[in-house]
């Protein structure tokens, strides 16, 4: 049994992600959780909300709500939406949590007595007509970069790039619009990460097996001459943690707070510190997680991500960690995603455009949705969502090939033989076949998910469920019965033990189906099918079943144009 540490990218605090957001970091991470479990590894799944920053404190100002209010607010909107897309977090932090404050503080200290914190006097931009310092968000402009009209004052959206307020072309004021700005003297803290570019890249490269998409980000951000610039690491506003060295003051460095991504992926630890406090654990649960000196060296961590995180996971927090000189935990593999799509744009949050996580869920099911992101996660190119690819995805895959299945056989069975396991007849060499298949396209399911290759996972157990269907369209049981009995109730008795061994399966993919589909198989054995020939005798005749009500329902034309129609345009 090992022991696997998975995080997800924390999403801002601010509003309800869209479903871009969720296959590029949330959902990919549950996925690989769930299976984990399912293999019966143990397993720490860690998410929370990022709270801090101007992100946050623009949301709150439009709404009107002092800013602590508005995160404790959203947090428990996050949380319950993440848990109706089922979500299996260990644990669901905030940013703001006395722990990330304690660990924030506690890592800057370290890396100041480690000589890799430099007090800088620095060039902000300083709007007139709003009379305060325009850090990050609070600035937009041109990106230097890519020419991306709307990149922000921390980072280009478009082409990844981290920025500086004043690297931006014709740069305004995020809150007025203003372009009455000065550029004005103020002190802040850098981060030396310069110092350790060369620790970085062996680092880099020692992760030969990590996804391309992680590897070229890094490299090209450590190797683009100013890609590794030491980064200002705080911030004139008043929401963040306040800067202090370890539980000292800081001279000088009064009313300010730490960048929101200096803290955000410290909340990684943090937030495991929160699940041992929830759970009323003592420090040493969480550190056997993260001190490579308390147990963390047999911790395989792997972290989920979209493309426009990577270069904080693979530069700035690993130079926190490796600067602090103290033996935390690195990340052990790094899995990115590229950006979905919306019907021929892009989803924007910003502009509300796209199918956003609550919107999603009062429309249908979590299953239905966490099927077609799945199986269309943008890895080796950005994809696109489209209502036409997700009617034919939902209504082929599950209403047709694993719906039906199941529905038809339970029907058949409970017509022809009663709610019970059939007993007569014996396996023949159809039934051999099929089992010699099946447990070599596990053995590929089960190699994809290992690999994190989510799509083809996806696809292998698609071809699981289509070969059932193919074995029992050869089979055809409902015709031999009227010749063979016998020969029958054996179909019937592999086809019902199928379906068992397919909840077992879909599980990590569509929780609640493949819980329906257990329940209606009577059993609640979720041991993983490593023995095929054994799973298929899980259910012994007279073992009792039933028919599960609705599985899938399939999306009718009207439904699709009328969601297409209602999501096109800008979220209210
Ligand atoms: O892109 C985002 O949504 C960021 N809030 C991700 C932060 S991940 C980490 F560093 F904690
Ligand atoms: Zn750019």
């Amino acid at each position: 049994m090992a022991r696997i540490l998975i995080t997800s990218a924390i999403p801002y605090i601010n509003g309800i992600k869209h479903l871009g957001n969720l296959v590029g970091s949330q959902l990919p991470a549950d996925l690989f959780a769930r299976y984990n479990r399912a293999r019966g590894h143990e397993v720490l799944f860690i998410c929370a909300t990022d709270e801090h920053g101007t992100p946050a404190e623009l949301a709150a100002a439009k709404v009107g709500k002092p800013v602590e209010e508005y995160c404790a607010e959203m947090h428990q909107v996050q949380a319950e939406i993440a848990r109706g897309f089922r979500l299996s977090f260990d644990h669901f932090g905030r940013s703001s949590s006395q722990r990330n404050h304690r660990l924030t503080q506690h890592f800057a200290g370290r890396l100041a007595a480690n000589g890799l914190i430099e007090e800088v006097s620095e060039k902000q931009v300083f709007s007139i007509d709003d009379n305060r310092f325009l850090p990050d968000r609070y600035i937009t402009g041109t990106c230097p970069n890519c020419g991306y009209e709307a990149a922000r004052g921390d980072q280009c959206e478009n082409c990844t790039k981290q920025l500086d307020p004043t690297d931006l072309i014709n740069p305004r004021s995020s809150i007025s619009g203003s372009t009455n700005l000065e550029v004005r003297e103020t002190k802040h803290l850098f981060l030396k990460q310069r110092s350790l570019r060369d620790k970085l890249e062996a680092w880099i490269d020692s992760k030969t097996d990590w996804p391309i998409l992680t590897t070229s980000i890094a490299k090209k951000w450590l190797n683009d001459g100013d890609g590794l610039q030491d980064r200002g690491i705080t911030r004139d506003l008043h929401w963040g943690v306040p800067v202090k060295n370890g539980d000292q003051d800081w001279p000088g460095m009064e009313g300010k707070v730490f960048y929101v991504w200096f803290d955000a992926p410290i909340e990684y630890i943090a937030g495991t510190a929160e699940w041992a406090d929830a759970h009323g654990y003592p420090d040493s649960a969480w550190e056997r997680w993260w001190r490579t000196d308390k147990g963390a060296q047999d911790v395989r961590y792997v972290q989920f991500m979209g493309k426009d995180n990577v270069p904080f996971h693979t530069l700035s927090f690993p130079a926190t960690i490796m600067g602090s000189g103290e033996p935390w935990k690195l990340v052990d593999y790094i899995k990115s995603f590229n950006y979905l799509n919306y019907d021929g744009g892009q989803f924007s949050t910003s502009q509300g455009r796209g199918v956003f996580m609550d919107q999603a869920l009062s429309i249908l099911p979590a299953d239905y949705w966490r099927w077609w992101l799945l199986s269309h996660a943008p890895e080796s190119a950005d994809s696109e969502f489209t209502w036409e690819n997700f009617q034919g995805s939902v209504n082929k895959d599950l209403a047709d090939v694993l719906g039906n299945l199941v529905s038809r056989v339970t029907k058949f069975a409970t017509a022809k033989f009663g709610a019970t396991v059939p007993e007569g007849g014996q396996f023949g060499p159809m039934e051999t076949a099929l089992v010699a298949d099946l447990g070599a396209r596990i053995a590929d399911y089960a190699a994809m998910m290992e690999a994190m290759e989510v799509r083809k996972a996806a696809a292998e157990l698609r071809a699981i469920w289509v070969i059932g269907n193919e074995y029992l369209q050869a089979a055809a049981p409902w015709t031999v019965v009227k010749t063979d009995p016998d020969q029958a109730q054996a179909m019937v008795r592999l086809a019902l033990n199928l379906i068992r061994v397919y909840a077992v399966l879909s599980r990590p993919f569509i929780p609640d189906a493949a819980e329906a589909i257990m329940a209606a198989m009577g059993s609640q054995d979720w041991t993983w099918p490593d023995d095929i020939s054994a799973a298929m005798r899980v259910l012994p005749p007279d073992h009792a079943f039933s028919v599960p009500e609705n599985l899938f329902r399939k999306i009718t034309d009207e439904e699709r144009v009328d969601w297409q129609a209602r999501f096109s345009g800008v979220r209210t």
